[in-house]
C-alpha cells in the first residue's frame, strides 16, 4: 500500500477523523478510500474483549479467554523464552476474536509495593522490566498481533493517576523509570505505546513533546504510533503536535473537529496531521500484509499453557524442608482459597475465564484431603472457623494454607502492606499446633508477613491466572521444582521502602532518584525481608569462579563473563543467574552500589554442569549524565559480578578497568576549582603560567599545614577560580580569564 498516496486522497476531515476512535474499543473506518478500522483490546495477560457495545467499566461481559500468570509472577521466571510462549498463545486468542492490537504489556517501574497495579507490572528492575516487555513484545506481533505498550510513562501509583504530576529529574527517569521503555521499544519494537495519564514534570504525557518526540522517536527510534489511554486527552491540538496520534476512546468527533478547525484557521500545519495519519496507516497496512494467517483456538490446551507456565513463576520463599509435601498422606487445606483462589487482579485487565483450577480438587487427585475454611474470601474469621481449621491441623499429616491478600486493583493503591487480620490470625493459630505447616501466599506485590519465622514453608504464589491452583499443587507436591525468583525487593516493613513517605501524593516527588528498589537497600544495607532476585529450589546449585574476557578494555570494547554453573541436588531444576555491574569510585554523580545488568535461566539435570556466558556493551558501565545530556561512562574500576541473588554476601565478584571515551568534562566557568581545572585538557598548562605570573597564588598552593593548623591544599582546591583570581591581586582581569575558559571550553568540546 502506498500511504503517501493515500493520504494525499484523504480529505482534511477524514485525517482529522482519524484521530480520535470510533467507540470504545475500535479506530474509524473510512469506507470510500477502503480504510479499515482497527480493533483493540486489553491485555495484558488475557484478552478482554467485550461482546456487544463497549463499555470501560466493564459492565458487558467479555469473551471467554485464558487468563494467564499476571506479569509480578511472569517477570519472577526471569525467563524470556516463557514469557515468548505466553504471548504467542495470546496472539492466537486475539486473532481469533478479530483483535489487531492488545493492549500491553505495561512495563512501569514498581516504584512502592503500595502500588494497585503493580500485579500488572513486572518489577522495580528496568533491565529485567525492560527485557521481559521486549520478549513479549516480538512474539506477540510475530503472533500477528499488535501491541500497545503500556503505561508511557512515570506512571507508578494508582492515587491521582489522572491528574497526578510525576516529579522526576532526568537522570532518574532515563536510568530507571524510562529505561525499561527503552529496551522494549528499541528491542521490542511495538506497533503502539500508550501514553499514561499522568503529568511528568508539568506536563501531561499526552501532549509532552520531549517525551513523545524528542526520547520516544529521536532517541530510541520508535515508528509506530502513539495512543492516548482511555481517557487521558487533554489538549488535542497540542497532543497533536507533540507526537501524540490516537485518542481513544471516541470522543464523537468533538476533537477531531477541533484538530480541522485548527488547520482551517492557520493554528496546526497540515504536515502534523499528515504526519500523525502517515504513522497510523504505515502500522495499520504494515499489519495487515503480515497478519495472514489462520488460528484454531483451543482453549483446553491454552489452559494446560496456562498451569505449565504458571508453575515457573512462584517464588519458593521459605523451607525448612517441610515441601515437598507427600501428597499420598492426608493434607489438610485451609483457607477459602483452598478451593476458590485469588488469581488475577481488578480492573481493565480482569479476564472471563473459561476454566479455574482448584487447590482441593487438585490434591484430591493425588491424595486424602481434609478442607477447613479457617479464613473466609475477605480476609475475615472467626473463632469457630480458626478451631475447625486447628482441630483439622491437628490430626491431618500434611498442612497446606492457602491463603492471601483480597484485593489488587486498578485504579487505587493500597493503603497499607498487610494482610487482613483474619489470616494473620489463622496462620499464627495453625503454625502454633503446626510449625511444619507451609502457606501458598497469592497477591499482586509484596505484603507483610509477621508470621514468617513460625511457619515452615512459603510459596509466593502472586496472582498466576486461572491455573494458578493447579500450578500450586504441582509444587507443593513437588511434581515440579519451583525456579522463579522474586523480581521485586519484600521489604520487612513499608515504610522501609525508598518511595516512602513521598507516595500516593498528588504532586509526587521521586525523592529517592535512581535509588529505587534494591538500588535503596544495597546503598543502606537494610536487610529486607527477601531480596531482588532471591528465591528456592528443591535443588542446590553450586557456581564455579567466572571468568571475565578482558581485565582492562575501552569503553565499547566487548567484555565476556563466563560462569559454570552445577545441580549438586537429587532432582532437575531451573537456575536463575544473575549478573550486576557497579562502579567502584564515583566522583561525579552518586551511583548504586550493583545494578542488573544480565540474566540467565538454565536447566540442569542432577549433576549436570551448563556454562552460562553474558556479553557486556558499553551501557552497562554508563549513567545518565544530565549535564553532558547523554549516556556516560566515567573511567575507572568497575565491580562485575556473578550471583544466584542481589544478596551483597553472594557475589562472585571480578574487577574490570574501563577507559571511557564518552566522559566529557563539565564546562568551565569561573566557580570552577583548582582541581576541576587541572583534570580539564589545557588546564594544568594554564594553572602552571598564572602561578609564574600571580606569586600569591604559589604562596596558597603549598602542601602541608599552615600556622593556623589548617591542610592548606584542601582548602586552596575548594576556592572558586573567581576568588582564586582576587587573591591574584589583579595579575589577570575576570575578563581576560573568562576568555580563556571559554577557549579551553571550546577545545573539549564543551563550550
Ligand atoms: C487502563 C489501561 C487500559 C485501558 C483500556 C485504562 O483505564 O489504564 O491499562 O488498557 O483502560 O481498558
Amino acid at each position: 500500500m502506498n500511504v503517501k498516496e493515500l493520504v494525499g486522497k484523504m480529505t482534511l476531515e477524514e485525517k482529522a477523523s482519524l484521530c480520535a476512535g470510533g467507540g470504545w474499543w475500535q479506530t474509524k473506518p473510512i469506507d470510500r478510500l477502503g480504510i479499515p478500522s482497527v480493533y483493540m483490546t486489553d491485555g495484558p495477560h488475557g484478552l478482554r474483549k467485550q461482546e456487544g457495545t463497549g463499555d470501560h467499566l466493564g459492565l458487558n461481559a467479555s469473551v471467554p479467554a485464558t487468563c494467564f500468570p499476571t506479569a509480578a509472577g511472569l517477570a519472577s521466571s526471569f525467563d524470556r523464552s516463557l514469557i515468548a510462549r505466553q504471548a504467542s498463545a495470546l496472539a492466537v486468542e486475539a486473532q481469533a476474536h478479530d483483535v489487531s492490537i492488545l493492549l500491553g504489556p505495561g512495563t512501569n517501574i514498581k516504584r512502592s509495593p503500595l502500588c494497585g497495579r503493580n500485579f500488572e507490572y513486572f518489577s522495580e528492575d528496568p533491565v529485567l522490566a525492560g527485557e521481559m516487555a521486549a520478549s513479549y513484545i516480538k512474539s506477540l506481533q510475530e503472533g500477528g498481533v499488535g501491541c500497545s505498550l503500556k503505561h508511557f510513562a512515570a506512571n507508578n501509583q494508582e492515587s491521582y493517576r489522572m491528574g497526578g504530576d510525576s516529579l522526576v529529574d532526568e537522570r532518574t527517569l532515563r536510568e530507571i523509570y524510562l529505561r525499561p521503555f527503552e529496551i522494549a521499544v528499541t528491542k521490542g519494537k511495538p506497533q503502539t505505546v500508550m501514553c499514561s495519564y499522568n503529568r511528568i514534570n508539568g506536563v501531561f504525557s499526552c501532549e509532552n513533546e520531549w517525551l513523545l518526540t524528542k526520547v520516544l522517536r529521536d532517541d530510541w527510534g520508535f515508528d509506530g504510533y502513539v495512543v492516548t489511554d482511555w481517557g487521558a486527552m487533554d489538549i488535542r491540538v497540542d497532543a497533536l503536535k507533540a507526537g501524540c496520534e490516537l485518542e481513544m476512546p471516541s470522543s464523537d468527533m468533538t476533537t477531531c473537529n477541533q484538530i480541522a478547525d485548527a488547520v482551517k484557521k492557520g493554528e496546526l500545519d497540515e504536515a502534523i496531521l499528515d504526519r500523525a495519519v502517515t504513522r497510523m496507516l504505515n502500522i495499520l497496512y504494515r499489519w495487515i500484509e503480515t497478519n495472514k494467517r489462520e488460528v484454531t483456538l483451543d482453549l483446553e490446551e491454552h489452559h494446560k499453557l496456562a498451569r505449565e507456565i504458571a508453575a515457573q513463576t512462584m517464588v519458593l520463599a521459605k523451607n525448612n524442608g517441610v515441601l515437598p509435601l507427600d501428597a499420598k498422606k492426608s493434607t489438610a487445606i485451609i483457607g477459602a482459597y483452598g478451593k476458590k483462589i485469588m488469581f488475577q487482579g481488578g480492573g481493565s485487565s480482569h479476564i472471563n475465564n473459561p476454566y479455574e483450577d482448584s487447590v482441593v480438587d487438585e490434591w484430591s487427585k493425588l491424595g486424602e484431603v481434609v478442607y477447613a475454611e479457617g479464613v473466609r474470601a475477605d480476609g475475615t474469621t472467626d473463632d469457630a472457623l480458626i478451631n475447625e481449621a486447628v482441630e483439622a491441623a491437628k490430626k491431618a499429616q500434611n498442612v497446606l494454607l492457602v491463603v492471601g491478600s483480597p484485593m489488587e486493583t486498578e485504579g487505587a493503591d493500597r493503603k497499607e502492606m498487610t494482610l487482613p487480620a483474619g489470616v494473620v490470625k489463622l496462620v499464627d493459630a495453625v503454625a502454633s499446633v503446626r510449625p511444619d505447616c507451609a502457606v501458598a501466599l497469592t497477591c499482586g506485590a509484596p505484603v507483610e508477613l509477621p508470621f514468617i519465622d513460625k511457619i515452615g514453608a512459603l510459596l509466593v504464589a502472586y496472582l498466576g491466572g486461572q491455573a494458578a491452583a493447579g500450578a500450586i499443587v504441582d509444587l507443593v507436591s513437588g511434581a515440579k521444582n519451583p525456579c522463579a525468583k522474586f523480581a521485586e525487593t519484600w521489604p520487612v516493613d513499608f515504610r522501609h521502602n525508598p518511595s516512602h513517605p513521598n507516595y500516593a501524593l498528588k504532586d509526587v516527588e521521586y525523592r529517592e532518584g535512581v535509588f529505587v528498589g534494591y538500588r535503596h537497600y544495597d546503598m543502606h544495607g537494610i536487610n529486607p525481608r527477601f531480596r531482588f532476585g532471591y528465591g528456592l529450589s528443591y535443588t542446590t546449585f553450586e557456581y564455579g569462579e567466572p571468568t571475565i574476557s578482558a581485565s582492562a578494555i575501552t569503553e565499547g570494547d566487548p567484555l565476556t563473563v563466563s560462569v559454570d554453573v552445577k545441580n549438586t541436588g537429587g532432582v532437575a531444576g531451573a537456575e536463575i543467574v544473575q549478573l550486576y555491574v557497579g562502579q567502584d569510585v564515583c566522583t561525579n554523580v552518586p551511583r548504586p552500589v550493583k545494578e542488573l545488568k544480565d540474566f540467565a535461566k538454565v536447566w540442569l539435570e542432577p549433576g549436570e554442569t551448563k556454562t552460562v556466558k553474558f556479553e557486556l556493551d558499553s551501557r552497562a558501565f554508563a549513567y545518565w549524565n544530565d549535564f553532558a545530556k547523554a549516556w556516560t561512562v566515567d573511567s575507572g574500576s568497575f565491580t562485575v559480578s556473578v550471583a544466584p541473588s542481589s544478596c551483597p554476601y553472594c557475589q562472585k565478584k571480578m574487577s574490570v578497568t574501563v577507559t571511557s571515551t564518552s566522559a566529557k568534562p563539565r564546562p568551565l566557568t569561573l566557580y570552577s576549582t583548582i582541581p576541576e581545572l587541572m583534570a580539564f585538557p589545557g588546564g594544568a598548562e594554564l594553572i602552571g603560567k598564572m602561578m609564574q605570573n600571580a606569586p600569591t597564588l604559589s604562596a596558597l598552593n603549598n602542601d602541608g599545614e599552615d600556622m593556623l593548623g589548617m591542610d592548606m591544599k584542601a582548602m586552596v582546591e575548594g576556592i572558586p577560580l573567581k576568588t582564586m583570581l582576587m587573591f591574584a591581586g589583579g595579575a589577570i582581569s575576570e575578563e581576560q580569564f573568562g576568555g580563556i575558559l571559554a577557549q579551553l571550553n571550546a577545545a573539549a568540546g564543551v563550550a
